[in-house]
């Protein structure tokens, strides 16, 4: 099995061979491209995989190669993970917002859209040419923002799926607080990328008994104390939000946390430094402690069971994906794509498992979001100062013209550079 890895490059990647080491079983990868613009990165993260696989007896090859083409001919899937602009464009999307009072965030409001804005092009480009080469394969995306590129994807005729940690991640943790196996725990997760809610979590599967009542009850303070939000709230709403609702129940004390301190991107990119200097280390063959810093965890875990669902039959047979609605939350458009849990398999097309009605108390903020994702892929894809401003202004953070007109201005003034049409 050939695995391509775009933006390979990345600092996350020794995270994502570590999992292929472990679970390789699942997912047998006998040869892992790292494809990446960025030579001296390539080289020290290249050098680090083909450590950690030779570490865990693990026999696939590791190619690193700045040639997109090649890397990706004949790949059975291939991952997207890259940043266009790297964190220092993340840098300006975390702060700019702030001087009209909103949030500061690479996917969620005005600097989640400048990152759609700069990545859809790309990605696009870049699934064009899997498709001249390797037809067959499944493209996994984890580029953010996952939910307006999955559907640009999606829209132009692209085998993909959009994958993100946080629903494995809230699976591990109430599987420890649980005292249960992982897998044994089955999430009801209902939204879209970066906006949902566990409305119910089952032991044993789909049709397993649901504990989240007891969850909340013996854990909540805990819980509460992950997502940064009280815990009376999560008593009040029954659900668990992800921690990205906290942008939304919480945004002002957000706004006014994110202005005292530094951003994530410069945390971020001081961590990338150390980082890459430790993977330059010929001693080093595991992935460092500091990697768990990054919010990355499990995305390893994620990705093995998908592309094993999809390209073999194995891993699990539901698992959360990003994927096109088709009537499953019926206050969206079947085109809306979601994140829901899906029937995934060798078959084809992850099939979402059905939903049970929706508070309108999420699903009214589900569909103003899905509205702005709308406006912000049809903003990237056919660019335009008033496609960006009809998006903020849509976004039930931004809402008011005077400061969807200056972020507008503030989006397009900083990201110039990677803007075709400005
Ligand atoms: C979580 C999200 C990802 C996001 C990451 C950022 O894992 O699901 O979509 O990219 O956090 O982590 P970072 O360490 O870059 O702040
Ligand atoms: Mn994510």
């Amino acid at each position: 099995m050939k695995l391509t890895v775009v933006g390979g490059g990345s600092t996350y990647t020794p995270e994502l061979v570590d999992g292929f080491a472990r679970l390789r079983d699942t997912l047998p990868v006998e040869e892992l491209v790292l494809v990446d613009p960025a030579a001296d990165r390539l080289e020290l993260v290249g050098g680090l995989a083909r450590r950690i696989l030779a570490r865990q007896g693990h026999g696939g090859r590791v190619v690193t190669t700045s040639d997109l083409d090649a890397g990706v001919e004949g790949a059975d899937a291939v991952l997207l993970q890259l940043r266009v602009g790297g964190q220092a464009a993340r840098q300006q999307d975390e702060t700019w917002p702030l001087d009209c009072g909103c949030v500061g965030q690479e996917t969620t409001g005005a600097g989640g859209l400048a990152k759609a804005l700069r990545t859809v092009p790309v990605v696009l480009d870049i699934a064009e040419r899997v498709r001249r080469t390797s037809p067959d394969a499944w493209i996994i995306d984890f580029t953010n923002p996952v939910g307006i590129v999955t559907r640009a994807l999606l829209q132009a005729g692209h085998r993909a799926v959009g994958l993100c940690n946080v629903a494995i991640g809230l699976q591990r943790r109430f599987a420890a607080l649980l005292g249960v196996a992982p897998a044994d725990v089955h999430l009801d997760h209902v939204g879209l990328n970066h906006l949902s809610w566990e409305t119910g979590v089952r032991v044993g599967g789909p049709e397993g008994e649901d504990v989240l009542p007891k969850l909340l009850e013996e854990h909540g303070d805990t819980i509460a104390a992950d997502l940064r939000l009280p815990r009376e709230l999560l008593d009040r709403l029954g659900v668990v939000p992800s921690y990205y609702l906290r942008y939304y129940y919480a945004h002002d004390e957000v706004v006014r946390d994110q202005r005292g301190r530094p951003s994530r991107a410069e945390e971020v990119a001081a961590m990338e430094k150390e980082l890459l200097r430790m993977y330059g280390d010929p001693a080093l063959d595991e992935k460092p402690e500091l990697l768990a810093k990054r919010g990355g965890a499990y995305y390893s875990e994620a990705a093995v069971d998908l592309a094993a669902a999809l390209l073999g039959g194995a891993g699990s047979p539901y698992q959360v994906v990003n994927t096109y609605n088709r009537g499953t939350l019926p206050f969206l458009p079947d085109d809306a794509v979601i994140e829901v849990q899906a029937a995934v398999g060798a078959t084809g097309d992850p099939r979402p498992l059905p939903v049970a009605a929706v508070d309108p108390l999420y699903a009214g903020l589900m569909a103003n979001v899905t509205a702005y994702e709308d406006l912000a892929l049809d903003a990237a894809l056919r660019g335009g100062r008033e496609r960006v401003f009809r998006a903020l202004l849509a976004h039930p953070l931004i809402g008011q013209y005077a400061y969807a007109d200056t972020l507008t201005d503030q989006l397009i003034a900083h990201n110039r550079e990677h803007l075709a049409w400005a």
